[in-house]
């Protein structure tokens, strides 16, 4: 009973929105790095992909090398990682590059001691014991997690979606805002609900508000 315990327990460690990101050293194809010494003063998508040399995560790593540019001018780092060696890594970056033209020009986690896998829980063994699932984790330039998205092996992310939530979340700060449903750049913002009864009379007299009623009210920014 202690045995299985302990088996669940080391699969089980799921850092949550709001959580500090759990420190590691790894090596990855950029050389050996240490997460909280990594990006510095930016926001990093740190994501996982189950094996090299397979179909799904070559379409989906090449998504990310090709709009690393967007991801640069958000000031945002991208790490990748799944359980392979840093040979199978190499070997795949440059299998990659030669066929298609595509070069994977950020660093990439051999997590072949499953150290990172399990500290983020991107090992989930009801999918799979060995292979890492589709994780993304975001991470702000404090080391908070903001937001994390599990996919199975079988469904590959959709780029706009990670790009969107990234400049969402972005956003939401730099102006104390929510965002509405389908909310992309350019879109109207919800104001955070009035909480005293002067903020609501001042809410309710703003005729600059887009208002559905005094708790819905959208602004331009
Ligand atoms: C893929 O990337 O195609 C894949 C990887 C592991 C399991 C299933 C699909």
């Amino acid at each position: 009973m202690e045995d299985i315990n302990e088996t669940e327990k080391q699969f089980t460690s799921m850092p949550r929105i709001g959580d500090k990101a759990p420190d590691f050293e790894a090596v990855t194809t950029k050389g050996q790095i240490k997460f909280s010494d990594f990006a510095k003063d930016k926001w990093v998508v740190m994501f996982s992909h189950p094996a090299d040399f397979t179909p799904v995560c070559t379409t989906e790593m090449s998504g990310f090398a090709e709009r690393k540019g967007e991801f640069d001018a958000l000031n945002t780092e991208l790490l990748g990682l799944s359980i392979d060696s840093i040979h199978a890594h190499l070997g795949w970056v440059q299998n990659v590059k030669e066929n298609t033209g595509v070069y994977f020009d950020f660093p990439i986690i051999a997590d072949l001691d499953m150290k990172v896998s399990k500290l983020y829980g991107m090992l989930q063994p009801n999918e799979s014991e060995t292979a890492a699932v589709r994780a993304v984790f975001f991470i702000d330039p404090k080391k908070k997690i903001r937001l994390v998205m599990y996919y199975p092996l079988n469904v590959g992310r959709n780029m706009d979606e990670i790009l969107r939530a990234l400049e969402a979340l972005q956003t939401s700060d730099a102006h104390q805002v929510a965002m509405p449903l389908d909310w992309k750049k350019g879109d109207k913002v919800i104001v955070p609900p009035p909480k005293t009864l002067d903020e609501l009379n001042d809410r309710m007299n703003d005729e600059s508000l887009e208002k559905v009623d005094w708790y819905l009210a959208k602004k331009n920014i």
